[in-house]
């Protein structure tokens, strides 16, 4: 539970004149005025009632978790943002609960030219019929070559192929090191904090 405690009415004010640029809090309260913070609670229940359900889903195999880490970078951005986010490792995430989010975002390192097995049997577990309309975007981690394939670009297909309509071309982050020690290149994370900003916009528009 988000409670918003406002001390003022001034500051009380702030909050009414923009609602939505603050974060929706579960239960206002101001002793000073609290017809005004009823008022105020309103608006962030239909703010709350407007929010986009978002699931991240990902998979993430090396010691180090870079895709998770990508995948936490994307969540962290759109949180700030204002949406509802849940944001699962693949193995925690039930193919049941998928068609009560509005959008997906899912992603994986890419293994053997394609996305890794995990989050291939996650997505053909998904009831085909659930998702005309809903909304989409990919991502993944790979090594920088010409021939790695691209895991992102496989897992838009299967959205796709679901129904859901992609928002945003997939993110590619790449992985550098060897196999023991394999890290997200210099700049990567800042790349996709880029990339979580367009989302918010392209889910906002
Ligand atoms: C068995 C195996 C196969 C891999 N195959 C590929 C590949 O075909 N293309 C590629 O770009 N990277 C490949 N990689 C590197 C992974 O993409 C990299 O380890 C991954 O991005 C790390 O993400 P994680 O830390 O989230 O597991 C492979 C790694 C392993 C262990």
């Amino acid at each position: 539970m988000r409670l918003l405690l406002l001390e003022s009415e001034s500051t009380m004010d702030q909050f009414c004149k923009s609602p939505s640029e603050t974060l929706p809090f579960d239960f206002v309260l101001n002793l000073m005025n609290p017809r005004k913070a009823q008022k105020l609670q309103k608006c962030y229940d239909k703010l709350g009632e407007d929010c986009l359900r978002i699931l991240i889903v990902y998979d993430s195999q090396s010691v180090n978790r870079n895709t998770e880490k990508v995948a936490r970078a994307i969540e962290d951005v759109l949180k700030e943002k204002g949406f509802e986010v849940n944001c699962l490792f693949v193995k925690d995430a039930d193919p049941a609960n998928v068609k009560t989010y509005d959008c997906v975002i899912a992603g994986a390192p890419t293994m053997a030219f394609r996305a890794s097995k995990p989050i291939i049997d996650f997505l053909d577990r998904l009831d085909k019929d659930d998702f005309s309309g809903k909304l989409g975007a990919t991502f993944d981690t790979q090594v920088p070559f010409r021939f790695s394939g691209n895991a992102a670009k496989g897992i838009e297909k299967k959205l796709e192929k679901l129904g859901f309509k992609i928002i945003t071309p997939h993110l590619v982050t790449y992985v550098e090191g060897n196999r023991e020690n394999i890290h997200l290149k210099e700049g990567e994370l800042e790349k996709t904090k880029k990339y979580a900003e367009d989302l918010a916009k392209a889910l906002q528009s």
